[in-house]
Formats: C-alpha cells, structure tokens, sequence
C-alpha cells in the first residue's frame, strides 16, 4: 500500500510534521504538493529543533527523497535559506527532488500580498504575507513564472514583462508604490539558477515509477481542510488545493495511486488570521490551551486562536477527503482540565447542524453545541499504549472516533518525537 496522503483536518498547526516524519523511517518518498513558505512544521529531534517553513519535513529523514512537486509555489530565497541552515547543521539535503513545472514566488507578489492585505483593512485575511495567493493567482491568470522558465534567459525576461505589466499599473496607480522593472526581478532569480539546475526534473514520472516499483510514498499537505481553496472558510482560506484531491494534481500521479489518507487531528483547535472559528474562547481556557499548546505561528510568530475540538468539522474533512486514518495530536495539552467540551454539532439561529452548514453566512453565526467529558489530571507524555492512559482520556479518544468518522490510529502525548501511542499502522 505504498501512496499515503497526510492531510490537516482543522485550520492548520496540527502538526502534520511529527506524523510525517514518524512515517518518515518506513518511506522513501515525502512530497510536498500544495503551498509554499506559508507553512510551518516544527519538528523536534533529540534537542534539535527544526522549523521548517518550505521544505518537506521527511527531508530530516536520512535515506528520503523529499519531493517539491508541481503544486507548490517556490520563493527560492527561502528554499535556499533552509537548505544551507540544514546543512550547517548537517543534514544531507542533496536528494532534494524540485518539479520543473512548479510555479516561483517572486518580490512582486510578496509586495502584492501585503498591500492589498492593508487595503482590505476590516476585510483583510489575515494571509502570511509570503505572496502564495498573488502567486497562485498568477498561475491561474496564465501569467506565473514556472522553475522551467529559468532555464531560459529569453522566455524569463518576456514572462517577467507580461506579469508586470497589469501589476506596475496596480502599484503605481492605485497602491501608490513603485513600479518594479523587470531587470531586478530578472537578476533575483538569476542568482540561483546554477544551484537549482540539479534538483529539477519531472517529478510526476520519477513520482509514478516509484510508486510502480512498490516503493511508498507520503503526500504531505500543506495547511488545511478549512483553509482549502474549495471546501474551506473562503475567503479566509489560503491558495490552494489541501484536501487528499491535491495531492494527485499538485505531485502529478493518479488519484488511484493514493492507497490511505490520514488526517491529522489537534486534541483541540487552532486558527491563525481571520474568519469563523465556532468553537473559539476568548476566556482564560483559551489562553490556557494558546500557553500550554505553545500556540504561536512557526512561520509569523502569531499567537494562535484557540478552542475545543469541532467534531463537524473532522467528520466533514473525513468526508471530503476520504480519510482512512486520523492521528490526533497533542492530547497531553488537555491534561489537568476538570471537565473538557467537545463540539458534537452547531445551533444556527435555532436550527441543529450536524453537518457543515451550507452558506457562509450560516457559518458565520454557528454556535457550538458542546457534550462536555470529564478530564484527568496525570501527566500522560510517557504513555506509549492506549491502556497507558488514564480511563477518561481513553474515553475522550474514543468519543472523538465515534463522533469523526474514522478510526484513530496514533495519539501524540508530547512534544518529544517519540511521545506518540501507535494504536493502528499506518503503513
Ligand atoms: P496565505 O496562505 O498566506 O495566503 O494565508 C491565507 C490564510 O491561511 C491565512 O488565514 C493564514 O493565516 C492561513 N495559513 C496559511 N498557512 C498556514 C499554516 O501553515 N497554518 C495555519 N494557517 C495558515
């Protein structure tokens, strides 16, 4: 069973990072395949500590061949940043597989983000200012910059003159800024064309073969399911497809060929920016989880927004993206709460919601119905086997299957990366 996907089931920050390098040992492939430096996965390694905002995390993993695929967006000066912080630190960087048909985030659309996030003012969404959505927009405008196109002095210079274009008029005329020339955005990709030029290729294919030669394979996604550019809180979402579908189109291998999907699932919830959060706190509980969760941006240095876990919306990400597994994460934050509510459905303006209300506006005003399960107070970071647990924090786990619609199959207990119960495998 060689293709997994690995998908964010709430707003982001579930920590995907820790379940895929925990698959890490048993692949030889992690492919990043949506998003760009917009994420942000710590990883912690004996003492070490990696944040890692660009690159796949199964790139700490000796022996695996992480991927870049061609859904990501690529800002090379962080790409190469992160490269040479690791291996001053001596991680082995040099399998590092880049699809040539991934798109390039470049200082205009960086400069873009930001202003028209301070344009939007009240109505601005909270974006990481990385310029993922100018750039994505660019992609689908048809006038993107593609890793391919660095390879080609000439194309470069008139792609670069054609996506100016428009913009220098938006810059100048209606944000007041100055217009970019093509030159410095031509001599600022330049620079790493010679380091680049070995790490691309055609990613799908050697994608494909691997997966034909039984080897596996995890698709790591970027964000997550409410921050989907579809299925999510739209507008307040990111660029991207997050959902298993995107690990197809944005690595270029068959749907067919992803054989499980494993959602990951904080033991609470968290969002960073704006938009509907039902189960939110604004009270001492929610400072309590931010401060016990460590609940600060990786990427921005944001304080999280926090509050009780949403069984709608896992059992709507078990839906949509067809999850076959969940592991749920950071349960040991939860330690010491008397009594811990758990969202089983929204009330909107009267009406019970089982299900992800259909209009945003609905959504907008969706108040939590909460069933409340009574806590433990023991210090669980060393319990290895599910009957390690204390009995209520065994019954919140089972409370949160019954309600999410997919077995859970691993439960992280610390921040340590060996703080984890494995319950079922996931390979
Ligand atoms: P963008 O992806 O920078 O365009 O931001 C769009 C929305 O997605 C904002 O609300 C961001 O805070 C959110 N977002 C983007 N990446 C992440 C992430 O890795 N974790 C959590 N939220 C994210």
């Amino acid at each position: 069973m060689p293709g997994i996907a690995i998908v964010g089931v709430q707003w982001g920050d579930e920590g995907k990072g820790k379940a895929t390098d925990l698959l890490a040992s048993r692949t030889d492939y992690v492919v990043k395949f949506n998003g760009g430096n917009n994420a942000g996965h710590t990883v912690v390694i004996g003492d070490e500590k990696y944040a890692l905002h660009l690159l796949p995390s199964g790139i700490l993993t000796p022996g695996v061949i992480p991927v870049i695929g061609n859904g990501v967006v690529v800002d090379l000066e962080v790409l190469f940043e992160e490269l040479t912080a690791l291996q001053s630190r001596g991680v082995d960087t040099s399998k590092l597989r880049i699809s040539a048909n991934a798109h390039i985030i470049t200082n205009y659309h960086r400069t873009l983000d930001k202003v028209t996030e301070r344009f939007l003012g009240k109505r601005s969404i909270g974006t990481t200012g990385r310029g993922i959505g100018p750039a994505y927009a660019d992609k689908v405008n048809r006038l993107g910059i593609r890793v391919q196109d660095l390879f080609d002095e000439s194309i470069l210079r008139q792609k670069i003159e054609g996506a100016l274009e428009a913009k220098n008029h938006m810059l100048t005329k209606v944000y007041n800024r100055r217009a970019i020339t093509c030159d410095e955005i031509f001599d600022d990709l330049q620079q790493y064309v010679d380091q680049l030029r070995p790490m691309v290729g055609d990613t799908s294919l050697e994608l494909h073969d691997a997966l034909e030669e039984g080897k596996n394979v995890v698709f790591e996604a970027g964000q997550a399911m409410m921050l989907d550019i579809d299925y999510g809180t739209y507008p307040f979402v990111t660029s991207s497809t997050t959902t298993s579908a995107g690990a197809a189109a944005g690595s270029g291998i068959a749907p067919s060929k992803i054989d499980r999907v494993v959602g990951i699932v904080k033991a609470y919830t968290t969002r960073v920016g704006s938009g509907p959060f039902p189960t939110e706190l604004h009270d001492e509980w929610g400072d309590l989880l931010r401060s016990n969760g460590f609940e600060f941006g990786t990427t921005t240095g944001r304080p999280r927004r926090t509050g009780w876990n949403d069984t709608v919306i896992t059992r709507y990400a078990s839906r949509v993206n067809g999850l076959t597994d969940i592991v749920l994460t950071k349960l040991d934050v939860l330690t010491g709460i008397e009594r811990i509510p758990v969202c089983v459905a929204y009330d909107v303006d009267g009406e019970r919601f089982d299900e992800m209300p259909l209009s945003q506006s609905d959504y907008h005003h969706a108040k939590p119905i909460y069933e409340e399960l009574p806590g433990w107070s023991e210090d669980i970071t060393g319990a290895r086997e599910f009957a390690d647990l204390p009995v209520n924090a065994q019954a919140y786990v089972r409370f949160l299957e019954e309600y999410s619609g997919s077995r859970i199959s691993a439960i992280g207990v610390g921040a340590a990366r060996d703080a984890i119960i494995q319950v079922h495998d996931l390979i």
